[in-house]
């Protein structure tokens, strides 16, 4: 059991909240730039393509230097570096925790237990260029010799998210005489929508799991090789050719009948959530072929060194970990909007919300005790614009206060006509006034001085003072991608550091996962389930009524 004093103990977490209390309760943006102008410079971090401006933010130079600070007496840069060199700062599940180590040039030596494990990543990257290469030139064919033509991934969490959100956010880079879906819900309709105008013999279904026994990925799974098997005549061997597995699992796989040589592997040093620029990224390099899946890996590995180089006020992550901590900390913030003003990022903020709820939202510390503070936020959002004419209202006049990341590129994608083209000067105009609005809103006198009747000044003034941090980029390459996304996983590790809590385990999906096993029963065969509390017995019940009329 650690030693170090409890988090809110900390003199460096009560200078925290002395200086939140001194600060006027709230500071305001608008005299923080008064009085500070150069902040709109000064606030501003840049990292591989990435230029991050946190000047709209509640914090001066004392805020920043007492939350670095704070990071300093919690470590954060000692787990980093322990995380890096692979020790196993995973507690609860004993293991490493080396996504890095996916994104590491061939040259690098990262060690787990002794071991270099950057030969086995680059085997397996090359096995999957090589795979890869073959399935887009039509060299890998289906069952009845003829060219795949679709491919399915079928994988839930993290064997889901990462390539659903970068197939989209990359689909300009995209074999486009390809077809891809992404099966994830146990929910039939999902895979029946995402097969029922393929052709069987021309479709490739890639099984992501990390476990291979995640129970939706299994029966989709189930179901999609029954579907092929149905199409083509009922023939066993047609399955080498249709499937490929994505695992840590070989006994699995096999199990489940898929030739152990189609099965692209990784460890359990990779996190479901961290995973996708593993063998998890098969369908998304299909897509976009592997030199650029390597861009990608690349741009993960600039923020890598990045977070593991930089001086600590000029190191991005830990800026941005730091801000999430004084919002959700010290002024009581619940949630976390993050608002890409890009059409293709409209799965990045559901890939987001794994990756920070799915590792922060823990209730215990790294010893098993209670935390006695707030840990991961909501994280929530849509692209920007329509969010604009949806739930941006309760962003700018609600009660709560809401932290946004406002993310946007210079360019639009190159493959648009000019007319759609000239459209993106609207798009990020909205972009920057969002982000003006929201902190600097709009005052009383402001409203009267447009001669708006007094009765509905109180409706029109804008309180502003909303922070938000804006990302930009000159356009969204896959390179840019990686470098995204690294730098939200390394926000998220800083933010679980800080709360010394484990931001690697998940028991918290378990309960459900059994306890669905357990019920299930009971709605097929009206079994009677031991255990089943009063509601959900009548629930089941009702179901039961419901299904059987
Ligand atoms: O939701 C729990 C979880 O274990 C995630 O962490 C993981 O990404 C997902 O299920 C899928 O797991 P697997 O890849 O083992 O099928």
């Amino acid at each position: 059991m650690s030693d170090s004093p409890k988090l809110t103990r900390r003199p460096e977490w009560t200078a925290l909240e002395d200086h939140r209390a001194d600060s006027l309760q709230r500071p305001r943006l608008r005299e923080l730039f008064a009085a500070d102008p150069a902040r709109a410079e000064r606030y501003v971090v840049r990292v591989g393509d990435l230029r991050i401006d946190y000047s709209k933010h509640l914090v001066n130079d004392e805020t920043l230097a007492l939350l670095q600070e704070l990071a300093a007496a919690t470590d954060v840069f000692g787990l980093r570096d322990a995380m890096f060199r692979g020790e196993k700062i995973n507690v609860t599940e004993d293991r490493a925790v080396l996504h890095t180590a996916l994104r590491a040039p061939r040259d690098a030596v990262v060690e787990v237990d002794g071991e270099n494990v950057v030969p086995q990543v680059h085997a397996v990257l090359d096995k999957m260029s090589d795979f890869a290469e073959r399935v887009r030139s039509g060299a890998w064919t289906g069952h009845t010799g003829r060219r795949i033509r679709n491919v399915v991934n079928i994988g839930i969490g993290g064997s889901d998210l990462g390539p659903a959100m970068a197939y989209e956010a990359l689909r300009t880079f995209t074999a486009r005489e390809l077809t891809f879906r992404f099966v994830s819900n146990v929910d039939g309709a999902d895979l029946h929508e995402a097969v029922r105008d393929l052709d069987p013999a021309e479709t490739l279904f890639i099984v992501a799991s990390k476990t291979f026994t995640t129970i939706e990925t299994i029966t989709n799974a189930t179901s999609a090789r029954s579907w092929l098997l149905a199409g083509l005549g009922g023939e066993e061997k047609a399955v080498a050719r249709h499937f490929v597995a994505l695992s840590t699992n070989a006994g699995k796989v096999t199990g489940f009948g898929i030739d152990p040589d189609n099965m692209f592997e990784f460890w359990d040093w990779v996190g479901g959530r961290y995973s996708f620029d593993s063998a998890i990224g098969l369908s998304l390099m299909i897509a976009i072929g592997p030199d650029r899946f390597r861009e990608l890996l690349d741009g993960f590995h600039t923020v890598d060194e990045h977070f593991q180089n930089a001086p600590a006020e000029a190191n991005a992550p830990l800026i941005l970990g730091l801000l999430g901590i004084w919002y959700g900390n010290f002024f009581g913030a619940e949630s976390h909007a993050v608002l890409p003003y890009s059409h293709y990022l409209s799965k990045f903020t559901a890939y987001l919300q794994q990756l920070d709820m799915e590792s922060n939202g823990k209730s215990v510390d790294r010893d098993g005790q209670a935390v006695g503070w707030e840990t991961g936020p909501v994280v929530w959002g849509t692209p920007g614009t329509n969010g604009q004419h949806a739930y941006y209202q309760l962003i700018h006049q609600g009660t709560r206060l809401i932290p946004a990341d406002l993310i946007g590129f210079a360019r639009p994608a190159a493959e648009l006509g000019d007319e759609l083209k000239a459209q993106h000067d609207l798009l990020m105009a909205n972009l920057f006034a969002q982000g003006q609005a929201l902190a600097f809103g709009k005052t009383a006198d402001e409203v009267r001085a447009e001669g708006i009747p007094e009765e509905q000044v109180p409706h029109r003034t804008f309180q502003g003072n909303h922070p938000t941090t804006t990302i930009l980029a000159r356009e969204l390459t896959p390179s840019v991608l990686g470098q995204l996304i690294a730098l939200y996983e390394h926000k998220v590790f800083v933010q679980g550091a800080v709360w010394n809590i484990d931001s690697f385990d998940q028991w918290g999906v378990e309960l459900g996962k059994v306890l669905a096993k357990r019920v299930e029963p009971a709605l097929t065969q009206g079994a009677d389930v031991p255990g089943l509390d009063p509601s959900t017995t009548a629930l089941v019940a009702a179901y039961r009524e419901l299904k059987n009329a």
